[in-house]
């Protein structure tokens, strides 16, 4: 029998165990990450290489840059995976690997990464959706949660709102129509002069501002959970130039706070909007700008006041990482397995 062949049959006894373990790798943009996880659910390690101070010099994640990274780090970061959870690699049933979307060399990385090790082991290989990983991060965090729900998915590249028909089962409710949340938030930050990625000093920043001192357009968009950034965006730029222009200061902290205050009030709108008139039980949140203090604070009290009950995941899951990758896997163990053909999927959509 051929490789694929033996995974179809491996998969079809993994499926009947009380535990499965599964080897994640992910590699998507600028975090290298390794993570052990059983049943889809419990973290045995979590091992994260970022990347940040590589790129923060060009002030941006630079593509040939990330790929090259992720190839001095991958190994390392499935030993270091492997060694937290105190097992060797006999010991994994599956393997796990991000394929899209993202960087098409980063990708390129984990995927060659994880079909050298399914194939030398004779393992099933299973590729995840990065955006359904950031929605399964939640069930990482939450042991109580499950399908159905509607979850803001917020990162440095997506923006939608999904609503989560079963596991595995998405159907997209809303997207941004330009700028996705992040990454407007690194670019308002940038032009205020905060190091690459802005978006979390952003945040701390604008703890001291109020939220009022400067009066920012509301994004208008066709669809009612859709999402637009770039007229926000341009509006405080121009806001900034303006000041400069005029020879006064910048109240830095104000203005942080208002494009915060902008943003968030948007995002949380909009996700219990959808929560709501989907009558979905719960609303979840997921991806890096879940990070956000202002956005966990303003969903907290607006679901408080709907009764709509919220999750949200640790801090630590809502930036990439593999554990939640590995989650998602778990998930999709009913699918067929990957062959080794499996390619890189920059586009890819949830
Ligand atoms: O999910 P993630 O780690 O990577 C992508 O898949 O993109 O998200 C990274 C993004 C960056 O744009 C970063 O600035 C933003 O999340 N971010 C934040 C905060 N923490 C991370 N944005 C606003 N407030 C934060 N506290
Ligand atoms: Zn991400």
């Amino acid at each position: 029998m051929g490789y694929y062949e033996n995974s179809l049959c491996s998969l079809e006894r993994i499926r009947r165990q009380k535990t499965i373990r599964i080897l994640a790798i992910e590699t998507s943009c600028d975090e290298t990450a390794a993570a052990i996880v059983e049943n889809g659910r419990h973290i045995l390690s979590d091992a994260v290489y970022s990347q940040t101070d590589l790129h923060a010099v060009y002030g941006g994640v630079v593509p040939e840059i990330a790929s090259r990274a992720h190839v001095d780090a991958v190994d390392r970061m499935v030993d270091t995976a492997l060694a937290e959870a105190s097992l060797t690699l006999q010991d994994i049933d599956i393997i796990a690997v991000t394929y899209g979307p993202g960087l098409v060399g980063a990708l390129l990385t984990g995927v060659s990464c994880a079909k050298g090790l399914a194939y030398a082991l004779d393992k099933p290989l299973i590729p995840v959706n990065h955006i359904e990983g950031h929605i399964c991060a939640n069930y990482l965090t939450h042991s109580d949660l499950k399908p159905p729900f509607v979850c803001l998915v917020v990162s440095g590249g997506h923006s939608h709102i999904v609503q989560v028909i079963d596991y595995g089962q998405y159907h997209v409710l809303g997207r941004t129509a330009d700028d996705a949340a992040g990454e407007a938030f690194d670019k308002a930050a940038r032009v205020l002069g905060l190091p690459y990625p802005g978006g979390p000093l952003l945040d701390l920043l604008a703890e001291e501002g109020s939220p009022d001192a400067l009066p920012l357009p509301k994004p208008r968009v066709e669809g009612p959970y859709d999402f637009s950034f770039s007229g926000l965006k341009t509006a405080f730029i121009n806001a900034l130039r303006k000041i400069e222009h005029e020879g006064r200061t910048p109240a830095k902290a104000d203005m942080a706070a208002s494009f915060r205050y902008a943003v968030v009030s948007s995002l949380t709108g909009k996700a219990l909007l959808a929560a709501v008139q989907t009558h979905a039980p719960a609303l979840a949140i997921a991806g890096g700008v879940a990070c956000n203090r202002l956005l966990r604070c303003m969903l907290t009290e607006a679901c408080q006041r709907h009764n709509m009950p919220l999750y949200m995941p640790a801090p630590a899951l809502c930036a990439d990482n593999a554990a939640m990758i590995g989650s998602a896997a778990y998930y999709r163990i009913f699918n067929y397995p990957a062959d080794l053909t499996l390619n890189a999927a920059p586009d890819l959509t949830i």
